[in-house]
């Protein structure tokens, strides 16, 4: 069994965007800028933001983090799109979900210029996406493809079962695992809390992605011997063993499962440092221009 080490990997991506930065300011051009809005209070949103940001100013990546209320209005957030969408000092941006109820999340999304929607979400992406044409590809599915390149796993004509159809994960790694390419060619099967038999769904996995959301959900009898392992969970629950007082797990019972597993990635330091790196790769090809021209 090997771990899949996203932390260093994470490390390995942000020391080449560095020095990318570093030549396009050494040339004297302007460096890529990447922008977050950020609305209300939602601690998990800020701890996102935070870290978006801390790893910007780690590569040379400008960031700014516009800030609004929890009671703010379509109106008002629809302006600040507005606003980002035709600065041409911000190469690509972000809206932080999830939005307060007042707000219509698709709408705002929706408002976004593509060119600028680092974050994949808009249908202008999606939808090139699934069709295999250049486009954003959602941050957690991005970092996991380049976590199976940079470990050479093989995908072609693989049983891959993806666990839970978020818009953000699961959806769109089904998609991005069974297109016509590497990492891809795969043959997948989408599950999610309606799925009866999971279990002799999940033994027949080569490679099991798994983004449910459940603590320790998945268990050693629920996989196949020799498969690859993903967990994108990721749940704070108390810990007396810890000093803070807490500790991190994911959808994975990853103590058990590893014994099953050819690759596995922890919880934390496997998917989770990965998903801002390839935001930060996302803003890249935004100031490159390489997505749209
Ligand atoms: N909320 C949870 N994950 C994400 C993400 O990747 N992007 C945005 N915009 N909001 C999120």
């Amino acid at each position: 069994m090997a771990i899949i080490d996203g932390k260093e990997i994470a490390r390995q991506i942000k020391t080449e965007i560095a020095a990318e930065v570093t030549t396009i300011l050494d040339s004297g051009k302007e460096v890529p800028h990447l922008a977050a809005v950020l609305v209300g209070d939602n601690p998990a949103s800020h701890t996102y933001v935070g870290g978006k940001e801390k790893a910007c100013l780690e590569v040379g990546i400008i960031s700014s983090v516009y800030k609004l209320s929890e009671s703010v209005s379509e109106k008002e957030l629809l302006e600040v799109i507005d606003y980002l969408n035709l600065d041409d000092h911000v190469d690509g941006f972000i809206v932080q979900l999830p939005l307060p109820k007042q707000i219509d999340e698709k709408k705002m999304i929706s408002h976004i210029n593509p060119a600028k929607d680092v974050d994949g979400f808009h249908p202008e992406n999606f939808g090139r996406m699934a069709l295999n044409l250049p486009a954003y590809i959602p941050a957690t599915p991005f970092g996991i493809l380049q976590l199976i390149e940079r470990y050479k796993i093989e995908t072609s004509g693989k049983n891959c079962v993806v666990l839970g159809r978020s818009h953000i994960v699961g959806s769109p790694m089904s998609i991005l695992l069974s297109r016509k390419t590497y990492p891809g060619d795969a043959t997948v099967t989408l599950c999610h809390s309606r799925t009866p038999n999971l279990k002799e769904i999940t033994l027949n996995a080569d490679i099991l992605i798994v983004a449910m959301g459940q603590p320790e959900f998945i268990t050693k009898d629920m996989v196949k011997k020799g498969s690859v392992v993903i967990d994108v969970g990721i749940h704070r629950i108390p810990s007396e063993s810890s000093k803070s007082g807490f500790k991190l797990i994911g959808d994975v019972k990853f103590d058990e499962v590893s014994r099953n597993a050819s690759y596995i990635t922890p919880v934390p330091g496997g998917v989770g440092p990965m998903t801002i790196v390839a935001l930060l790769m996302n803003t890249l090809k935004a100031y490159k221009k390489e997505i749209y021209f």
